[in-house]
């Protein structure tokens, strides 16, 4: 089997997540749930960032011991996955001890290389960003992300030789295939150009910040968050500790993150693999951001969105399929109260979950409730297998909005076919004129909408695992369709003759206007 390995970033313990982090989880979960139904062995690894100097102050100010503070978010990220239906195989802590034993070794392995050495570090700090900015970088003396000054530091460091790696990092980033899209790979490749491109500081003195993993034989530094957080990607499978399953997923498949955070992925992580002779991984995604109503989230304007208090609210798959059908993925893109209403509803309740009330609605009445015999139109046939192919290349590609909207074309088709096919006047006039060639037809077209209505369902399923699962279970099949593979003889056959449905009423109840506080109005 051949194996799929990918990430996603590990979220920063410092407040509850929020609709930003869960569309980059609920992202790489539709991946994760792709490759397995593609025949994949799957490893989905996330997880939560909890050292450094953001975290020790916001802990600090709110007057709470920091380990505590972490514990307390972390559960609310592990519940919000949860109730958003992630299925990553393991969710990783960066004050796990296994972790804390892989990043000092990666510390170690750089060292012995001769890549470190001690410096001194005089310049700006953004806790934010947990990164060290230029005056150049900033816009009216603020960090331009966090709209806040950044600090000004002057400590004794540890550097890592980066400038070392820019001519190997050159050679990387010249293959189109390793950062996507490719304007931030361009931009990547940019930044290695720069004239201030330098070494990198890797440490901060215990005197300016203790909540950090101690550097190897020098307990008076704590080791920098970013080259901490980004080991988490070789820890999570197995590095030191299981040297099988290292081998097995390693080199990451994808790591999947936000456009801010590219030249720690594209510059740094490479760079330190090199340094430790560990190969690189394959492709690194940066995808866009979700605004909420147009505008950034942020605390002054009160417009964060809790992910737990919308899934109370709407259910999982209603807010996955918004996210990824009304937005492109590589940009950046919004979640508008409106615009979600309305698609979710036209979408899934009216074409969806219609199509599949109306026709089981009329088996059930007219063929026993059980699938008609006969032949599924052979055009609508055609359609829905060039629908697939789209699906799959807009799949692999990372084009969600496209992929969804090929298996939309399917459920569209099955219910123009029965607009124009009417199998209840058939059927009426069947009936009357007791014309068993009628009741026939109308039993093929009835078919072809079951049948179509199950590829639907199978392509739709990593993006709407509830959803799909209930039309597979109304539509006959055992088992879950989320352990149904793509090259299933249940999926490339037609519908068996004489299947007995499960006419359990409406799979999707229309969304109505709550009084809701947790998303703006
Ligand atoms: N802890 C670092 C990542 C370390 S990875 C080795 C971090 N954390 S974060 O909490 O600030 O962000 C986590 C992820 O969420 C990042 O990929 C970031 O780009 C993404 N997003 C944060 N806000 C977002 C939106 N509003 N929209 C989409 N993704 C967003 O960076």
């Amino acid at each position: 089997m051949e194996k799929y390995y990918l990430t996603t970033a590990i979220d920063y313990a410092n407040a509850a997540p929020h609709i930003g982090h869960a569309y980059e989880k609920l992202a790489a979960d539709i991946i994760a749930r792709y490759q397995r139904k593609s025949g994949r062995d799957v490893f989905f690894l996330t997880g939560t960032d909890e050292h450094g100097s953001k975290i020790e102050e916001t802990a600090r100010l709110a007057g709470r011991e920091t380990a505590e503070f972490v514990d307390e978010m972390v559960a609310k990220f592990e519940q919000a996955w949860k109730s958003l239906l992630i299925s990553n195989d393991r969710f990783i802590r960066t004050t796990d001890a296994s972790h804390q034993k892989v990043v000092q070794e990666v510390f170690r392995k750089m060292r012995e290389k001769g890549d470190i050495y001690k410096g001194s570090y005089e310049g700006l700090y953004c806790e934010g960003c947990e990164d060290y900015l230029r005056e150049r970088d900033l816009v009216d003396g603020m960090c331009a992300n966090h709209k806040r000054a950044p600090k000004k530091m002057k400590e004794e460091n540890y550097f890592f030789a980066l400038t070392k790696y820019k001519d190997p990092l050159r050679k990387w980033l010249a293959q189109e295939s390793v950062v996507r899209p490719d304007g931030r790979r361009r931009e990547v490749l940019n930044q290695l150009e720069d004239e201030d491109f330098g070494d990198l500081s890797v440490s901060r003195p215990v005197t300016s910040l203790k909540w950090g993993i101690p550097v190897p034989d020098d307990p008076e530094h704590v080791i920098y968050v970013w080259i901490d957080a980004l080991t988490n990607y070789i820890t999570g499978v197995g590095y030191l500790d299981d040297q099988e399953t290292f081998k097995k997923y390693w080199p990451a498949d994808l790591h999947l993150i936000g456009k801010d955070i590219v030249k720690f992925h594209s510059i740094y992580w490479p760079a330190m693999l090199m340094a430790c002779d560990i190969p690189l991984p394959k492709l690194v995604f940066g995808h866009g951001f979700i605004t909420v109503e147009g505008q950034k989230m942020s605390k002054t304007l009160g417009n964060i969105i809790d992910p737990i208090a919308l899934v109370d609210l709407y259910g999982a798959d209603a807010i996955r399929y918004f996210l990824f059908a009304a937005n492109s993925f590589d940009q950046d893109g919004d979640f508008s109260k409106a615009d979600f209403m309305n698609i979710v509803n036209s979408h899934l309740a009216n074409g969806l979950g219609n199509l599949l009330n109306r026709t089981l609605t009329q088996v059930q009445k007219n063929f026993g409730d059980k699938v008609p015999n006969g032949t599924v139109n052979a055009d609508c046939l055609k359609l829905a297998q060039e629908a697939e192919v789209r699906y799959h290349a807009s799949m692999q590609n990372f084009e969600f909005a496209k992929a969804i909207e090929a298996a939309r074309s399917i459920v569209d088709e099955a219910n123009k076919y029965l607009n124009d096919k009417q199998p209840w006047s058939l059927l009426k006039q069947g009936k009357q004129e007791n014309n068993e060639e009628k009741i026939a037809q109308a039993g093929e077209v009835l078919l072809t909408s079951l049948e179509l209505l199950k590829r639907a369902a199978v392509l739709l399923a990593p993006v709407i695992p509830t959803l799909a699962n209930k039309i597979w279970d109304q539509l006959g099949f055992d088992g879950d369709i989320t352990d149904v593979q793509f090259t299933d003889p249940a999926v490339v056959n037609i519908i068996p003759t004489g299947q007995a449905l499960r006419n359990k009423g409406p799979i999707f109840q229309r969304l109505e206007d709550p009084v809701d506080p947790a998303v703006p109005a």
